[in-house]
């Protein structure tokens, strides 16, 4: 894989180096109306998230573990291109940007964006397509909030609009884009993980999604771009996860131009409803996506426990709507053994792990369902 060396200061916007090799830009993966096309073929498709895999500083862990995603017939894996730090830890503690004062540093080091770099490059070994987003909205490995004191806002909802924030935010995206422009691993870039804006009008994030995903298609003419978003905001029966309340508007997001397809999750025992009222969730979704012409990606669900009788049903709904919106699914979260470390232990309970009867029924029968 090819390093571009990094522009941190450039201050023009260039676009950068598109591959050359035509065969290379036909494996980039893209929408096909409101389906995926991945290496040419459009179907709907099955994948998994693991925040943790750019944390592990083994190459040979992180090519097991995409070995058994490629060999269970997975092709979407979602993780973390993220990692914020408010002050450097050690030199054995995996970090990606940290502030300090008023400043960010990008760590390109071998305890920084290197582990990244080794798990696009097991993703382009074993045919995996990685979904990388670039903050959180919560607190784990840093987020909006690791920023705060460095670009001077305390909340979330200021972080969107603050310049000096979005500056800083658009260095880091430009410093991670400019390593994988050109990777066919690489299926989506995402702008955060769950973006809220508590209370917000919704064009706070509107427009910051319309002038961030600008920005990430100034750079890149070729990967595809979403929010990363839980799907809050939509006409529904007006429980919670439907209402406006944490400033989302998904339609409007979803009809940005430069966004090129829908995200939501699925959390009921957080969110107050029950399991069944998830099926409903999803083809309110769908069709959404059915109207405005662009695939719908059901991006993570988890239940803590009765996986199997649980996910198994969403899932169904999701496959059943593959006509009509819906293109893939990416359970929450993967769970594996490597030789390292033993059992992962990054288990929240929602964990499946590889080889388990939970694996067989989430995994393996539902790439049986699939076909
Ligand atoms: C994520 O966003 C919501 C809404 O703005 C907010 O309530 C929550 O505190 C955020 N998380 C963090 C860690 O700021
Ligand atoms: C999409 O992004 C490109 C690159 O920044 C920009 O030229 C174009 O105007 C954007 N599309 C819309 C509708 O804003």
């Amino acid at each position: 894989m090819k390093i571009i060396p990094l522009l941190l200061f450039s201050v023009a916007v260039a676009a950068l180096p598109a591959p050359t090799d035509l065969a290379k830009r036909a494996s980039i993966s893209k929408t096909d109306g409101t389906k995926f096309n991945i290496d040419g073929v459009t179907k709907y498709y099955a994948g998994t998230n693991s925040y943790w895999i750019p944390f592990l500083t083994n190459d040979a862990d992180v090519d097991t573990i995409m070995s058994h995603l490629s060999t269970s017939g997975h092709k979407i894996l979602r993780v973390w291109g993220f990692n914020d730090v408010k002050s450097s830890p050690g030199l054995g503690t995996v970090y990606f940007q940290s502030f300090s004062g008023s400043s960010a540093t990008i760590n390109t080091g071998a305890n920084g964006l290197q582990r990244l770099d080794a798990v696009v490059k097991s993703a382009e070994k074993y045919g995996i397509k990685l979904i990388i987003n670039f903050v959180n909205n919560w607190t784990d490995y840093g987020g909006m909030a690791a920023y705060f004191s460095a670009c001077g806002v305390t909340s979330n909802a200021q972080w969107y609009a603050a310049a000096k924030c979005q500056t800083f935010y658009q260095t880091y995206i430009k410093a991670v884009i400019s390593r994988y422009r050109t990777s066919t691993a690489i299926f989506a870039w995402e702008l955060a993980n769950e973006p809220r804006c508590q209370g917000c009008k919704t064009a706070v994030l509107t427009d910051w999604i319309s002038k961030t995903s600008n920005y990430i298609r100034s750079l890149d003419t070729d990967h595809m771009i979403t929010v990363g978003d839980e799907g809050f905001g939509l006409a529904g029966d007006g429980s919670y996860p439907y209402q406006f309340g944490e400033g989302n508007d998904w339609a409007a997001n979803l009809a940005l131009s430069n966004i090129s397809f829908g995200t939501f999750h699925l959390y009921p025992s957080s969110w107050g409803v029950n399991n069944a009222w998830g099926n409903a969730w999803i083809t309110a979704h769908a069709k959404i996506c059915q109207q405005l012409k662009k695939p719908c990606l059901f991006e993570e669900y988890g239940v803590a426990t009765d996986h199997c009788a649980v996910e198994n049903v969403w899932q169904k709904t999701s496959l059943g709507a593959k006509d009509s919106g819906m293109a893939a699914d990416l359970f929450w979260q993967l769970g594996d053994t490597i030789k390292s470390t033993g059992q992962l232990t990054s288990n929240d309970g929602n964990t499946i792990y590889y080889g388990s009867s939970d694996w067989k029924c989430i995994v393996d029968d539902h790439v049986k369902q699939i076909g």
